[in-house]
Formats: structure tokens, C-alpha cells, sequence
């Protein structure tokens, strides 16, 4: 029941908060900080003044309400899931309900019953390269937390994909910092404009998560500033995120959760950003984090003790320094509250509109599938095909997502549950294999009711390939689980599944593989089949969305925002560090590619990916001509593309530097994803630089220095084809942070 009054959302006997002067405690004159025509600076200002030191001290801990912890009783107003400050009856401050994550209203390791519509993985949507698509992927997970009572989204993961091994590459937005930091920026816009806080995260350079406790990630200044960094200055600029989420590792030395270079340094006062830092979850390990700029311990009850508790208050009774951090921190928390709206728009419980929810799920599940090869023009399916063989990845039940705190369940839960194997952990689904419900091969059986569609789960391939032996095409299913916590040890596909292709494509020319996969991969039968389809993982709409890709009712229009290497070798660390067991103590990782990650590691060894970063296949086919690119200050460029297939299709224009005296061989500076484009014609792009892209960051200068001189521009269809290049001249320039 809810009712309205002062222009706020009032809800009786739900999980919204009651605002205390509504409730009587407090009347509205009592609380100027209520006053909406005030800037949130200036409402942050008067409700900080108004605390007092205990109550501040209230909102700089909170705990994991999960009875998994039994050590803290849950407060009786929380519910599941990641994290819970209690609010200030008082002075109509809110608990702030935390939850996770990226891809949805998180499972909790199965505590949660109510369901969620589980997005496709964030590496997914970075490879629609659409920022709108970015937005409206925010706005489901942002509504969908709204209305299960959080004011809190743990989302806007944009750890670079430094290594492909990563077991969370899944829930970021690949390797390049323009590409992951522009899209971050928009899923963030998307969930703040439900009104609940998104934090971005993990800052920083928690970009494996072997050892990720133990590891002191090495780097140089202007190497962190251009890559990981850069990534989340362009997220924060554009999606203002109220809360970033300080990683677990070391960077250079400090933790992150107490390295003051980086959060009061850099982020508070070269970037100013206004909001809080919140600890990852076991991340503080002292109250010094205080001063170095940590404003919020989160997760409380697996640090070694709840520092920002009575160490705190010890140390804001006797030292000056703590008690103005104290308030500068509650002033952070409160100053982001105002901004996104949760004082004025309190979550109200509602049943989220999954089916609508659903839809962009789909949406961004066909936007973000990359046909990788397709040489004989088998895709898109024909709709008249007699016998099809659909084999393995459990492709009857549902799709593959990936694991760990971000693990969303649709209504009615996982279809399939596979324990991983790991000591790792609670007792709780953090470590399975779990997939949607969302099966392709009855979504295809549907595309084609005339055909004879028969499945085979792909356990002994000579099965599976006696089945493809009687069938027109063969559509091979393989999936590559990854999670939280845990790296994949290389690049190759598990449990036998390169044997089972080798079977079915000796079996039958037409085979098709699917890859549902958390990144890169090993494809060592790669020319020996017809097509191959990454869909990643595709959240709970995956089957209708391949099906629909498969058959030519969807393009797949997605290109890769990861390089996928040749071989282990070639990356810039072969052997994952902390792999050989060292990860039992603290290690080093050594950061030697500097800001040269992904492709352009590769671009300044000229070593050939086998598919390269911003690549992709269409149905149909697209050519670029009329460039026109000047220099001066930045770079701007026009060029068209021109439909030359037969088939309507969208394709993404990509702009790199491909030379000039910055310190990187190639660097993406702009593209534009071009939707819905028929055969003929054709549309002209425009692009700008963020003149950053044409810096390098000068730790002397404490700024981005332009060198003057020529810089060569570059678009294609990859990072590997410079269809048509134009030389500009730059004029130096200095950028102040
Ligand atoms: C993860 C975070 C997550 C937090 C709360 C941590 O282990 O690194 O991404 O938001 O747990 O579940």
C-alpha cells in the first residue's frame, strides 16, 4: 500500500524506507535538507551537519546480510543479498541496501527466490559497441533493484581485459579503455536514472583474480593513467556513478582500499569526483584507509575487524585528521544519496516487467553476438532445412552465464547446476556452472516446425557425430564456464569439447559451433568448419536470440571488444602469474605491456591475433570510403560506409591512430555503430577524439601532453584493417586533468 505525500513515495509494509518526517519525527521544516530546488552539495551540507559523530559512524560500515555469516545477526528491515548500512530514523536517512550486480539483481549464491532477468554478460553488450543499448541495459538492472527495494547496484565492472584468462572478463567491457570506459558510462547513466547509486568498480587494476588479495599489481604512472585508469575517468564523467568500489588487490605497493595516491590523488582531486569510495567486500585492512580516502567499509564481517567501528571512533575522538575525514566521508555518502534520488524517490517493491525486461535482454543478446567465420556463406540458415543436429552445451535446457557475485537466476531459478569443484567459498552456488533457462534447441525446433531437430548432449562425440552424419547441418554447442575468484589456467576449451567438434566436423561439412564462452578462446578446428558464432554468455533470452541469429531473423552485428589470441605465447604474460601455486603468499604482477593492452600489444610486436580486437562478420557486406580527417586540436573525422550486400545489416565504424609520436602504435579513438543500413545505401559518420586518445600522460607535466606532428588515422572493420588512412597534423597541446 502506498500513499503520497510531500511528493514522496510513502510505502506501509514493504521494504521502502519511511522517511521519518513522514512518520512523524521529524516535520518538513525540521529537515531543510529536503528541499529539492537545492543542489545535492547543498543538501549533503545541511543533513551532514545535522549528525552526530555516532551517527556518522553509522554510515562509514556495513555488513553482508546473508545467514551464510552467522557471526552478525541480519537486521530485521535487510534482506539477501551483498550489503547493508542501517539508515538514521531520525533524520529520514535511509538504510542504503546494497546488491549486486552487472548483469541483474544478483542470486545470491541461491538465497534469492524472487528472480531476476539475467542480462547477457557485460563483455556481450561491449560488443554491440552501442551505448544506447548500454543505457537501456542499465535502466532494466537499475529498475529491476528499485523495485526488489535496493537503493545500491554494485554494478559498472570495468576492469580492462589485461588477461584473457580472467575469470571475470565476463562481467567487463573488454580491453580497450574508450570502448569499456564509454559503455560503463551509459549502463551507469542507465541505473541511476532509476534512482539507485551505481558504483564503478574494481578500481583498480584487479584484472586477474588469481591471488587477487595477495597480488601487488606493478605499473607506471602513465601506463596505469592511459589504460585501466582511463577506462574510469570516461566512466565517471559520463555516468557520475555515486559510489566507486575500491579493489582487493595492491597497486604499486598500498592495497587500493588504502592506496592514497589512487583515491585521493587521482580520483578525489585530479578527477574531483564528489561521491564515496566503498571497499570491495574483505578489502580494508586498516583504519589508516580512512585517511588515505576510503569512505565506506562494506562486507564488514570478513575484514579482520570492522575498522571503521571502534578503531574509527578511537581515532576520531583523539586525532583531528579522522574527525574531518569522519564528516568529509558521511558528506560524500549523503552528497551522492541526494544526487541520484533516493531520498526523494525511495525504492517502492513491485513485480518488475520481465517480460518487457526481457525483451532488451534479447535485444542486447543478438546485438552482441560476433560471427567469427562464415567462409562458405552457410549462415543464416535456411528456414527449409529438413534435418538438423543441435549437440551439446546442455543446449536443450538453457544457456551458460557465468559465476560468482554477479550470478543473476530468472524466475523459477538456474535450469541446470553444476557444481565446479572448489573448496573455495560457503556452501552456497558461487562456484557452479548454472544455466538459464532458455533453451536453443527447442527456440530452433520453434523456428523450423517442419524440420526434424534431434539433440545429443555431445558426452561421446562418436554419437554426436553419427547424429551430424544424418543430418544437413550440425550445430555444436560449446561453452566455457568462468567466475569470480578463479582464472581459467589457459585458453583451451574444457571437458573434451575440441575432440567433440574435430568428430561432428568430420562428420558433416555443415557444422556450425556456438561458442558461449566468458572470453577468448582456442579454436584449433577452426578451419575445418563451416561457421562460428561467439554469443558469449547470453543471459536468460540466450536461446530465442540464437535461434533467431542462426536462422537470419537477427543479425548478428556484434565485433569483438577482447583480441582473441593465437596462442598463450603470444600474450604478454604466458603463464598466469600466481598460477603455480605462489598465490598461497603475496606476488607481484608486472605490468610490462604498460597501457598496451589487447590489441595493441600486439600492434608493437606485430604479432597476428587469430581474430583480431573490433572484428566481426555481417550477412551481408559493407565498404568504407571518403575519408576526411583533420587535426588541429583533436582529431575529427567523416567517412561513409556503403551497404554493398544484399541484405539489410548494421555495421560499426571503428577510427584508430595508427602512428604519430604518442607512445602507443594504435589506438582506438572513435566509432559509430551504423544500425539498420539497406543494400545500397549508404550513411556518412562523423566522428571526435577525446584528445587524451592523442596524448600521452606526462607524470612530470601532471598532464596529457599532445606531441605536434603527423598522426596517421585509420578506419576498418577491425583493429588489424586500416581500409582507408589519412595523415593529420597535430598542434601540441597540454591537458590539465
Ligand atoms: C566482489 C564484488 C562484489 C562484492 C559483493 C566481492 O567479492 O569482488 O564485485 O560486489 O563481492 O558481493
Amino acid at each position: 500500500m502506498s500513499i503520497c505525500r510531500l511528493g514522496i513515495l510513502i510505502v506501509v509494509g514493504g521494504l521502502a524506507a519511511v522517511p521519518a518526517w513522514a512518520a512523524g519525527a521529524l516535520a518538513p521544516t525540521e529537515s531543510p535538507w529536503m528541499d529539492p530546488s537545492l543542489s545535492p552539495d547543498q543538501r549533503a551540507d545541511r543533513l551532514n551537519s545535522a549528525l552526530t559523530t555516532e551517527e556518522r559512524l553509522t554510515l562509514v560500515h556495513g555488513l553482508m546480510p546473508l545467514p551464510a555469516f552467522h557471526s552478525v545477526p541480519i537486521p530485521a528491515d535487510a534482506q539477501p543479498s551483498a550489503g547493508y548500512v542501517p539508515g538514521i530514523p531520525r533524520l529520514g536517512i535511509p538504510a542504503i541496501r546494497e546488491t549486486d550486480a552487472g548483469l541483474g539483481v544478483a542470486y545470491v549464491g541461491g538465497l534469492r527466490h524472487d528472480g531476476a532477468t539475467p542480462m547477457p554478460s557485460t563483455l556481450a553488450l561491449a560488443s554491440s559497441w552501442d551505448p544506447h543499448l548500454a543505457y537501456q541495459d542499465g535502466t532494466v538492472i537499475g529498475q529491476e533493484a528499485w523495485r526488489k527495494g535496493f537503493n545500491v547496484l554494485l554494478a559498472g565492472g570495468v576492469n580492462l581485459a589485461r588477461d584473457p584468462r580472467n575469470g571475470r572478463n565476463f562481467e567487463y567491457l573488454g580491453e580497450d579503455p574508450l570502448l569499456a570506459g564509454t559503455l560503463d558510462g551509459e549502463v551507469i547513466r542507465g541505473v541511476q536514472d532509476q534512482h539507485v547509486v551505481s558504483t564503478i568498480k574494481h578500481y583498480a587494476v584487479n584484472d586477474q583474480e588469481t591471488g587477487r588479495t595477495l597480488l601487488n599489481a606493478k605499473i607506471g604512472e602513465a601506463a596505469l593513467r592511459e589504460s585501466d585508469l582511463l577506462a574510469f575517468e570516461l566512466a565517471i564523467e559520463d555516468g557520475h556513478p555515486g559510489a566507486v568500489m575500491c579493489s582487493y588487490n595492491r597497486v604499486n605497493g598500498p592495497y587500493a582500499c588504502e592506496n592514497k595516491h589512487l583515491l585521493q590523488d587521482i580520483l578525489k582531486t585530479d578527477w574531483r569526483y564528489p561521491g564515496w569510495v566503498m571497499s570491495d567486500w574483505g578489502a580494508v585492512h586498516s583504519v589508516e584507509s580512512a585517511l588515505a580516502g576510503l569512505d565506506q567499509e562494506s562486507g564488514e564481517q570478513l575484514d579482520g575487524q570492522i575498522f571503521f567501528g571502534s578503531p574509527l571512533k578511537t581515532a576520531v575522538a583523539s586525532n583531528r585528521d579522522y574527525a574531518n575525514r569522519l564528516k568529509d566521508m558521511t558528506r560524500r555518502i549523503l552528497r551522492s544519496l541526494f544526487a541520484v534520488g533516493v531520498f526523494d524517490h525511495p525504492p517502492v517493491e513491485s513485480e518488475p516487467d520481465f517480460r518487457a525486461d526481457g525483451d532488451v535482454a534479447e535485444t542486447v543478446a543478438e546485438h552482441g553476438m560476433v560471427l567469427l567465420s562464415n567462409p562458405r556463406g552457410l549462415l543464416p540458415l535456411s528456414k527449409s532445412l529438413k534435418r538438423i543436429a543441435v549437440i551439446g552445451g546442455h543446449s536443450d535446457v538453457g544457456v551458460l552465464s557465468g559465476g560468482g557475485s554477479s550470478q543473476v537466476a530468472p524466475v523459477g531459478g538456474p535450469a541446470l547446476s553444476i557444481p565446479i569443484g572448489s573448496e573455495y567459498l560457503w556452501d552456497l552456488d558461487f562456484v557452479r556452472a548454472m544455466y538459464h533457462p532458455s533453451s536453443p534447441f527447442r527456440a530452433i525446433k520453434a523456428m523450423v516446425p517442419q524440420a526434424e531437430v534431434h539433440y545429443e548432449g555431445g558426452s561421446y562425440p562418436s554419437a554426436a557425430a553419427a547424429l551430424a552424419r544424418r543430418s544437413d547441418v550440425a550445430l555444436v554447442f560449446v561453452t566455457k564456464w568462468m567466475g569470480e575468484s578463479r582464472d581459467t589456467p589457459d585458453l583451451t576449451l574444457p571437458d573434451g569439447q575440441d575432440a567433440l567438434v574435430e568428430a561432428v566436423a568430420a562428420a558433416n561439412p555443415n557444422t556450425v559451433v556456438i561458442l558461449e564462452t566468458g572470453g577468448p578462446t582456442l579454436m584449433p578446428w577452426r578451419n575445418k568448419v563451416a561457421a562460428v558464432l561467439e554469443a558469449w554468455y547470453p543471459g536468460g533470452r540466450g536461446g530465442p536470440a540464437i535461434a533467431k541469429v542462426l536462422f537470419g531473423d537477427a543479425e548478428p552485428s556484434g565485433r569483438l571488444p577482447v583480441s582473441f589470441p593465437a596462442q598463450a605465447t603470444d600474450l604478454a604474460r604466458p603463464v598466469l602469474p600466481g598460477s603455480d601455486g605462489q598465490s598461497e603468499h603475496p606476488f607481484d604482477v608486472e605490468y610490462r605491456e604498460g597501457a598496451d593492452v589487447g590489441y595493441r600489444w600486439f600492434a608493437a610486436n606485430g604479432v597476428k591475433p587469430l581474430y583480431p580486437f573490433g572484428y566481426g562478420l555481417s550477412y551481408t557486406a559493407f565498404s568504407l570510403h571518403d575519408l576526411r580527417a583533420e587535426g588541429g586540436k583533436t582529431v575529427t573525422l567523416t567517412v561513409s560506409v556503403t551497404n554493398t550486400g544484399k541484405r539489410i545489416g548494421s555495421d560499426v565504424v571503428e577510427a584508430y591512430v595508427t602512428g604519430g609520436p604518442m607512445s602507443s602504435k594504435r589506438r582506438l579513438i572513435g566509432w559509430q555503430r551504423v544500425d539498420g543500413l539497406n543494400p545500397g545505401d549508404t550513411r556518412t559518420v562523423s566522428l571526435t577524439a577525446d584528445p587524451r586518445l592523442l596524448a600521452d600522460w606526462d607524470d612530470t607535466a601532471h598532464a596529457w601532453t599532445v606531441r605536434a606532428g603527423t598522426f596517421q588515422v585509420s578506419v576498418g572493420a577491425s583493429s588489424e584493417d586500416d581500409a582507408l588512412s589519412q595523415p593529420v597534423t597535430m598542434a601540441a597541446a597540454t591537458l590539465r586533468p
